[in-house]
C-alpha cells in the first residue's frame, strides 16, 4: 500500500462547509437550458452525475443575472428573474443531497453580449473582442 499523502482525495472545511474532498467541477456551458433561460431537468441530470460520482464541488455553468445584456448565448441559463432562480433549486438540491456544495458561476458577456445595438452594451469596452483578419 502506498504511503504518499494523497491530500485531494482528503477532507476539507471551506466556507463552513465540510467537503469530502478536495475535488471541484470546472464550470462548463452546456448550452441546454429552456429558450426563456431556465434551468432544465437535462441539466440537473448533467451536474448529478459529477456529485453522484464523488466531486465535493460542482460549479455550474456561466449563468446571466440580468436581463440587460449579460446573456452571452441562447440557451444560457439565468438568473436575472425569479423564475429562473427557482428552476436552479431542483439541481442545487440535489446536488446538496449527494453530499456536494453547489456552486454557480455567474457570467456577464460585456461585448460578447447577445444584445448588441449602438449604446446597450454594457461592457468594459464597445469593441469586439475578436477581430476578423483581412483577406
Ligand atoms: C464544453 C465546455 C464548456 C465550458 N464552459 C465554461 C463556462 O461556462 N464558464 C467558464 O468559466 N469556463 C468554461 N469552460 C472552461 C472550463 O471551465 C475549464 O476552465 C477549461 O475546460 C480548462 O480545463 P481543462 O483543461 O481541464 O479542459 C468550459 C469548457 C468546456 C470544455
Amino acid at each position: 500500500m502506498s504511503s504518499i499523502p494523497r491530500p485531494i482525495l482528503s477532507p476539507v472545511e471551506l466556507f463552513g462547509h465540510r467537503l469530502c474532498n478536495r475535488l471541484a467541477v470546472a464550470p462548463m456551458t452546456r448550452v441546454s437550458a429552456s429558450v426563456d433561460g431556465l434551468a432544465t431537468d437535462r441539466m440537473k441530470r448533467y451536474y448529478c452525475e459529477f456529485a453522484r460520482g464523488g466531486f465535493a464541488i460542482v460549479i455550474t455553468e456561466g449563468t446571466y443575472t440580468d436581463n440587460d445584456g449579460s446573456q452571452g448565448y441562447d440557451r444560457q441559463p439565468g438568473i436575472a428573474n425569479r423564475r429562473q432562480a427557482n428552476s436552479w433549486v431542483p439541481i442545487a438540491t440535489a446536488i446538496s443531497d449527494h453530499g456536494s456544495l453547489a456552486i454557480m458561476q455567474l457570467m456577464h458577456a460585456g461585448a460578447l453580449s447577445q444584445k448588441r445595438e449602438p449604446g446597450r452594451i454594457i461592457a468594459s469596452s464597445h469593441r469586439p473582442p475578436f477581430r476578423r483578419s483581412a483577406k
